[in-house]
Order: structure tokens, then C-alpha cells, then sequence
């Protein structure tokens, strides 16, 4: 018997079976036939073409729109409950190909409303304070700042609200209940959340005043909000949203999805020094055999090795040097030292670069932010 799995917007837990989660979850899984219609925008993407980005809703639909030349914009956000690691960035370089490829209007929700509520340990001066600081790496990535508007809830909610009351209005406690597992002992704020997260789906509509498609990347464990969103979109008088859902980024510990608090010495945080980085490298969760003259006869186990799940997911994106590295660890031809050594190289050398934008990010953050 495969072990359960739990996969919500509040509770990750389990070993997560990703197909039977498009079943679960009634989305559609991202096939050759999209995949290639997606290739005529663009160069594939190698997180499309490894089936990272590989469930949605809606997406032929809204390439649709976008052929008979209705853009469309997109959406995506961060709870800011502490600093960004690397699985952090992994959704939002690919919303970056997104506006890039789409020249897309990007609206990124800051919710320092919602991890103040969910969480205890915060106050709500500190999540607006991640706030700011997550926004920085967030802007180190390269998004257009003509095309971006970033906003945190508690400073943008005089033009959200309305359309978050009336979302609201059409959303059951006993929905909210059975989507997110909650119960009676649940604050009242974190009941209304879902509306204030719905509302960025329809700012470009509201801005333009006419329906505008928006285009959601997100990891897959953020659709159940989404999902009742796509229930009460048009009843609002907007379109449904469309999404494009990740799998979550394995951690360096193997597991399944990084925590910032648990894991912090084998979680890489995008402001971590040399040092820090290759000693988090270093004690990676690996496939490697008991010793090396037995990994040399035997061959290591990439499907399970996390320094393997970091250049799939992120950091090798040459196929032909991904499938070389693979091989070669199948073989025992390279063993764990040098394979993450050849990781670290490469994390430092994005690293080194982001914290440098991120430091000049400091002075143009004000043309990115919007607010009331
Ligand atoms: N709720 C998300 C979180 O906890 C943050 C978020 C808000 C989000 N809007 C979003 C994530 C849209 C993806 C897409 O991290």
C-alpha cells in the first residue's frame, strides 16, 4: 500500500504521487501535444520539457485567447513568513519566462495578512517586514518593472476589498471547511483568506475595466484555493483564471517540500554565504552507496538523490549534461563528492549573481510596488 499523502494550501505531508493528485484534484496533466504547442511561442522551457510545470486548468483555453491576440496576465505570490530559499525561486523563474515569452503584465501578491493569521510565531510588523525583504528577491530575478506590480495585502486592500467582499459573499463556511480541513477552533480570518487571495485573478480586469484571462503558476498545492475561485469567477463577472501547477521542490534533506524552520542546515537560503552554501551542498541527502568501491561496482541512485532533484529541477538545465550525469551515476562513473561539488559550482555562481541584483533591487523597489 502506497503511503497517504496530504497536499493543501496549510499541510504538505507524505509522499506525494503527483499523477494520482491530477485525479484527486480533477486538473489536467500538460501532454505532448501542449507541450508542443507551447514550443511555438518560445524555446521549451527545460521545467515544461521535464514535466516540472506538468498539470493546469484552462491553458489551451487562454492560448487560445492569446492567438486571437486578447493577452493575458498573470499571477502568482509568496506568504512572507521568512527569508526565500531556492525552492522558493523555482516557480518564480519560470513566471519569468512567462512574462518574457508572453510580454504578460504580472500582478505578485505579498500576503502578509495571510501568514500572520496562519501562523502564531508572527506578528504582523514581522510578516510585513518579509514582506519587504522577500520582494527583493523577487525583483533580483529580472522581471520587467514596466510589467510588474507587486503589493502587499495590508497596503493594497482599499482596492481589493470590495471584490474580496464579494467573493466572499459567495463562499460556504462549509466549503472553506472541507477544502482546507478546517474546524471549529480555526481563527475567523483564516476562513475569509481565500476571497483576498481570489481577488488578484480580476485586478487587471478591474484596472482595465473589461474581462482579461489571467494566467496563475503556481505550485500544485495552492490550486484548492483556486478551485473555488474558478466556481465564483464568472458569477463576479470575470473570466475563470487559468493555472499552471508545479510539483514542489524537493529539499536537500530528500523530503518533500523545503521548511524553512526544520531543515535550516540543509536548506539553502538565497542570502547564505560561500561557506554556508557548500557545507548545505555537502550534507545533501544523496543516492549514493555505503562506500566508494562499492558505489563504483554497483552504480549510485539518482531517482532518489537529491543533488540530482536540484540540477533537474533548477540547476542544470542542458538536457544532454543532465542525461550525462545521470548515466554516468547509474555506471558508478562519478560519485557523490564530485557530483556535488559540480552542484555547488553552479549554485554559487547563480547565488553570487542574485545577491548582487538583490542589493541594487534596494533601490528600485519603488517601481515595483503598488498600493492604495
Ligand atoms: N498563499 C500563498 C503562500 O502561502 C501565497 C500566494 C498568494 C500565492 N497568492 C498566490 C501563491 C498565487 C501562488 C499563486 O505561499
Amino acid at each position: 500500500m502506497p503511503e497517504e499523502f496530504v497536499v493543501t494550501p496549510y499541510q504538505v505531508t507524505g509522499e506525494i504521487d503527483y499523477d494520482l493528485l491530477i485525479q484527486k484534484f480533477g486538473t489536467k496533466k500538460i501532454d505532448d501535444g501542449l507541450l508542443k504547442r507551447l514550443g511555438k511561442y518560445g524555446p521549451l522551457h527545460h521545467m515544461l520539457r521535464r514535466g516540472i510545470f506538468y498539470s493546469h486548468r484552462d491553458l489551451e483555453w487562454i492560448l487560445n485567447e492569446y492567438d486571437k491576440g486578447h493577452g493575458f496576465s498573470l499571477y502568482t505570490g509568496r506568504g512572507p513568513s521568512g527569508p526565500i530559499h531556492l525552492g522558493h525561486l523555482m516557480p518564480w523563474v519560470f513566471c519569468k519566462y512567462l512574462q518574457d515569452t508572453f510580454k504578460a503584465k504580472l500582478w505578485f501578491q505579498l500576503t502578509d495578512d495571510e501568514k500572520f493569521m496562519f501562523y502564531d510565531h508572527l506578528t504582523l510588523e514581522e510578516t510585513r517586514k518579509w514582506g519587504y525583504d522577500n520582494a527583493l528577491d523577487i525583483i533580483a530575478l529580472g522581471f520587467d518593472p514596466k510589467l510588474t506590480n507587486i503589493f502587499l495585502d495590508t497596503e493594497y486592500i482599499k482596492t481589493m476589498y470590495p471584490t474580496a467582499i464579494k467573493a466572499a459573499k459567495k463562499i460556504n463556511f462549509s466549503t472553506i471547511r472541507a477544502v482546507f480541513g478546517f474546524d471549529n477552533s480555526n481563527n475567523i480570518g483564516s476562513i475569509f483568506f481565500t476571497s483576498i487571495q481570489t481577488v488578484p485573478c480580476f485586478l487587471e480586469s478591474m484596472e482595465q475595466k473589461k474581462k482579461v484571462a489571467c494566467l496563475i503558476p503556481c505550485g500544485i498545492d495552492q490550486d484548492p484555493h483556486f478551485r473555488i475561485t474558478r466556481d465564483i469567477a464568472e458569477g463576479l463577472g470575470y473570466y475563470k483564471p487559468a493555472l499552471i501547477h508545479a510539483k514542489l521542490m524537493p529539499s536537500l534533506s530528500g523530503g518533500e517540500k523545503m521548511s524553512t524552520s526544520s531543515k535550516a542546515d540543509t536548506t539553502v537560503f538565497t542570502t547564505d554565504d560561500k561557506k554556508t552554501v557548500k557545507k548545505k551542498i555537502g550534507n545533501a541527502f544523496t543516492g549514493g552507496r555505503v562506500s566508494v568501491e562499492e558505489q563504483k561496482k554497483l552504480g549510485g541512485n539518482p531517482d532518489i538523490c537529491s543533488v540530482h532533484a536540484y540540477n533537474t529541477y533548477f540547476f542544470e538545465p542542458d538536457d544532454e549534461k543532465l542525461a550525462k550525469l545521470y548515466s554516468d551515476c547509474r555506471a558508478g562513473r562519478i560519485m557523490c563528492g564530485e557530483c556535488k561539488q559540480l552542484l555547488f559550482e553552479k549554485v554559487w555562481k547563480f547565488l553570487e549573481e542574485h545577491q548582487r541584483r538583490r542589493e541594487k533591487a534596494e533601490d528600485v523597489v519603488e517601481d515595483f510596488f503598488v498600493r492604495d
